[in-house]
């Protein structure tokens, strides 16, 4: 195909994206007001005091500037700009850099940036590690982790190099270990990076970058993280790694990996579009995670697999997956009543709909939903599942919208936005992790700026002096 029949198809593949991403923003502005609530997100004295549920709900644990959620508006802003701003006009790569950095990127730092993780992405060493293990055998999220971790090992200095400030630390009680403790000086993180080793033999990676070792860390994962994802997928299918291309953008290169196929420019940018939309969310139990492990001083490589761990989990990634088997079980839109009164009679809650957070349309969901009809019109199996879900809607927004604040959330159509792309069912998490890494990383290097470890408490709620009754006589 020619340059310029791929820039044509390109340029239409964009433009048709931006109208779709347009029309749902025009839809949303429509039905929720724009005003923002000053009282929302005022600066907080602290103490602070707030109701708190179970599991932390409704905690404060700190303040930030990355991201916003108001459920009751349906609003999702990454760093002051719109999602659908973001989706319409920008690029992974770019709210990468926004979401690190608070701010949008020049052009030469832009084009700097797109290098860097392109170059990061060339992982040879950890994926041959991670070719050693039974990958093809494994959850694909405990396989991913397994990758983030070996790639830490590569790209640190050997754990013993600070063997003597790591016995300080844990030698002491846990509850003794100062609460304030910024990662600087000698008081590092307990793994040190080596972001000087890293770059031996490669040419010098552009300077506008420059920034912590931590920042440089955070590249290496958002862009091996990809790597990692995209193998374990092709180790799946029998099949060997393959290097990114260097025309192709980092959505387009994780597709290239996965697949062994160049993507089509609209597939480029509907993976671009789903990536932005899955970078950041509040306080998710992945981010926490990742907060929490990053609060006691390790590293950020280690943070990050905590939030790969938590996102495996089927009440936090995943529900995507249990939305295609749905609709499969449900068959076709004539079916969806039936089935529909049959799941309410049994109390099922439907997959793919309703949030903690969100109590009005998600705005993912909004978009992902368009993105989803357009992809599906070319396929058999997609365009039914996607005239299923459409009726599926109708019949649980009637019934619960209104009453019980009931819309679809960003798992409702993604799943059907992958399986029209071919991707397996089993790898639409690890799609997730490879977005949301941006998101753990900026949050985690916000956190630890003014870094405070996270110590909670529980109600003890058991018995006092029981006596103790030796083994034999129990
Ligand atoms: C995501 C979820 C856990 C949020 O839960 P929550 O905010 O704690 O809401 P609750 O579970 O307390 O539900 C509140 C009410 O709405 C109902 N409800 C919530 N989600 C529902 C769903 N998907 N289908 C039908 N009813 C639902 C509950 O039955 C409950 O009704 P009740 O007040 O009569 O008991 C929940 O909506 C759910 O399980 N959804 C399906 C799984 C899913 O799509 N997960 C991905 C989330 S991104």
């Amino acid at each position: 195909m020619s340059s310029d029949t791929t820039r044509q198809q390109t340029a239409t593949a964009d433009d048709q994206i931006t109208r779709i991403i347009l029309e749902a923003r025009e839809q949303a502005y429509q039905e929720t007001d724009h005003e923002p609530e000053p009282g929302l997100t005022a600066k907080v004295e602290w103490p602070v005091t707030c109701t708190v549920g179970p599991g932390l709900e409704g905690a404060i644990a700190c303040e930030s500037k990355i991201g916003y959620v108001n459920g009751s508006k349906g609003w999702l802003i990454y760093r002051g700009y719109d999602i659908f701003d973001l989706c319409a006009y920008s690029s992974y790569e770019e709210v990468a850099f926004l979401l690190l950095h608070g701010r949008l990127p020049k052009a030469r730092e832009f084009d700097a940036f797109k290098t860097t993780l392109f170059r990061r992405m060339y992982i040879p060493e950890t994926q041959r590690l991670l070719l050693s293990f039974p990958v093809q055998d494994m959850n694909p999220m405990a396989a991913l982790r397994l990758g983030t971790n070996l790639m830490r090992q590569k790209q640190t200095y050997r754990d013993r190099q600070l063997e003597e400030e790591r016995g300080r630390l844990i030698a002491t009680d846990e509850d003794s270990i100062p609460m304030e403790t910024r990662p600087t000086g000698k008081r590092r993180p307990v793994f040190q990076f080596i972001s000087s080793m890293l770059r031996r033999g490669a040419a010098p990676e552009p300077d506008v970058l420059v920034g912590s070792d931590e920042i440089a860390s955070c590249y290496n994962l958002i862009a091996g993280v990809a790597s990692i994802a995209a193998t374990i997928g092709r180790v799946r299918e029998g099949r060997i790694p393959i290097e990114p291309a260097p025309d192709l953008s980092f959505a387009g290169n994780y597709l290239y990996m996965l697949t062994g196929r160049r993507p089509t420019p609209l597939e480029e940018r509907v993976m671009d579009v789903c990536l932005i939309l899955h970078a950041d969310h509040g306080m998710n139990a992945s981010t926490f995670a990742s907060m929490v492990v990053a609060s006691t001083l390790s590293d950020i490589y280690l943070a990050i697999g905590s939030g790969i761990s938590a996102l495996s989990g089927p009440l936090h990634g995943g529900a995507n997956v249990e939305v295609i088997k749905m609709l499969d079980e449900i068959g076709s839109p004539g079916a969806v009543s039936k089935w529909y009164r049959a799941a309410q009679e049994e109390k099922k809650k439907v997959m793919g709909f309703g949030h903690r957070v969100y109590k009005a349309y998600d705005p993912r969901a909004r978009i992902l939903g368009p993105l989803a009809k357009l992809l599906a019109a070319e396929s058999g199996h997609a365009s039914k599942l996607y005239a299923t879900a459409v009726a599926l809607e109708k019949e649980v927004v009637a019934s619960l919208g209104e009453k019980k604040k009931i819309f679809p959330n960003v798992d409702f159509y993604s799943g059907i936005v992958y399986e029209c792309m071919q991707i397996p069912a089993e790898l639409y998490t690890t799609i997730f992790a490879v977005s949301r890494v941006a998101g753990w990383c900026a949050r985690v290097i916000e956190y630890l700026a003014n870094n405070r470890i996270f110590r909670p408490r529980a109600i003890y709620t058991g018995s006092f002096n029981e006596e103790y009754v030796p083994v034999e006589k129990r």
